[in-house]
């Protein structure tokens, strides 16, 4: 990061048109502030004192956007490390991940259930210039029944443990969503089943009820916030999209019928197809419990099978990876799997991208390369669309008009 001059100027060699899936050859990208002012054909005069970047070999894409991630939290292979982590602390390592992720190409997050509403704090770090970062729409406290898979279990019932989003019963589940509103969430995250990661939860089981479900969406639409709903079985899902979701998260076990109600409302399907292979080779060795990696094992090979139905039906569709789960900084691993099950590369670049910006209404400003949208931009050095792996180690990394990687 530096100071700024009055233009910046990219030299580009291709430029992805996010939409057509078209690279534009030999562009200049002008930048004012945090903005892109102008973008032209090679050959149009440069202002003088104009600061030049040159990427005149680099293809430029628009930067990622990861819809499932949970920064917060130092991780050291300890399964329980955040029952022995402060807020404090887990936030100083949230810190530590936002710049892992901004550095990865990652330009904009979801942090989807974040206690103590860290993510707010962080995002309003990184806004206001402190330390590097992604933007990030910030869900605080997930909410979830007592005893479901956002609240927490491990700990036996003397020590009165229950998680910040645990809430019952329509009104209960209203003044929630009112509370995290008045502490600056950008949305609204509930668990609508069981999951993997929870102590003493099944995947498959419903959690809250329709009547529940409904209560949230329709007070988070009220303050204008989106809602992200947890969901791997698949009444619970479908009861999440009746309910009127934004995304549906995970999204593990879907038939056709669901597929085609998503499609009906319009629900994206935000599907982290890549920590599966994570977790089962990694998982034991960082003290996952037995319980939780048979829960994976049973979990994998139908979310990867309902990805592949989905992406065939047309389903709309957004990267999240629920980073967390895999170190910080990998999330672009991601991308080759999601081609590998079914999406052509250009798909998989436009659900990291306008995509991920159209599920947070933030397609005015972030999503693709175009004039007056922020400067958010990354490059690699061969062709994605060739090869998509090659989007795992990105060479540049601009956010808002700065530099941060190059
Ligand atoms: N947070 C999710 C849960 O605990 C992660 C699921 C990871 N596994 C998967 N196959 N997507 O349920």
């Amino acid at each position: 990061t530096g100071l700024q001059a009055a233009t910046t100027v990219i030299k580009a060699g291709y430029v992805l048109d996010v939409d057509s899936g078209k690279w534009q050859k030999n562009q200049l990208i002008f930048i004012e502030g945090e903005r892109i002012s102008n973008i032209q054909s090679a050959g149009t005069a440069i202002p003088d004192d104009a600061t030049v970047i040159d990427l005149s070999k680099q293809y430029i894409l628009p930067g990622f956007m990861d819809m499932h991630t949970h920064l917060m939290g130092y991780l050291d292979n300890n399964f329980y490390a955040g029952l022995f982590q402060s807020p404090h602390r887990a936030v100083i390592g949230g810190v530590v991940n936002a710049e892992k992720t901004l550095m990865a190409g990652f330009t904009a997050v979801r942090d989807v259930g974040s206690p103590d509403y860290m993510d707010v704090a962080l995002r309003n770090s990184i806004n206001a210039g402190e330390v590097p970062g992604p933007r990030i729409a910030a869900s605080g406290p997930a909410l979830g029944i007592t005893g479901g898979h956002c609240d927490d279990n491990a700990l036996n019932h003397s020590f009165k443990s229950k998680a910040d989003g645990v809430a019952d019963g329509p009104w209960a589940v209203r003044e929630m969503v009112r509370k995290n509103v008045k502490y600056g969430v950008d949305l609204i995250k509930f668990c609508a089943t069981g999951g993997v990661f929870s102590k003493g939860t099944k995947v498959g089981m419903r959690q809250y009820t329709l009547e529940e479900m409904q209560a949230i969406v329709d007070e988070a639409h009220t303050h204008g916030k989106i809602v992200a709903a947890h969901a791997h079985g698949t009444e619970g899902i479908k009861f999440a999209i009746q309910a009127g979701v934004d995304s549906i998260e995970h999204a593990s076990f879907l038939d056709k019928e669901t597929i085609t109600l998503a499609k009906k409302m319009g629900t994206t399907f935000s599907m982290d197809i890549y920590n599966t292979e994570y977790t089962l080779s990694k998982g034991a060795e960082n003290g996952v419990p037995e319980e939780n990696i048979n829960k994976e094992r049973q979990v994998g090979t139908r979310q990867r099978e309902s990805f592949t139905m989905a992406v065939k039906a047309g389903a709309k569709m957004v990267f999240g990876s629920d980073a967390a789960i895999y170190p910080h900084g990998d999330n672009g691993k991601q991308f080759s799997r999601m081609v590998k099950f079914g999406m052509t590369p250009i798909q998989a670049i436009q659900a990291a991208t306008i995509n991920a910006a159209q599920l947070l209404k933030w397609q005015d400003n972030i999503g693709s390369i175009e004039k007056g949208k922020y400067a958010d931009m990354v490059a690699v050095s061969s062709d994605p669309l060739k090869d998509i792996a090659v989007l795992e180690s990105v060479d540049f990394v601009m956010k808002g008009g700065v530099v941060y990687k190059q």
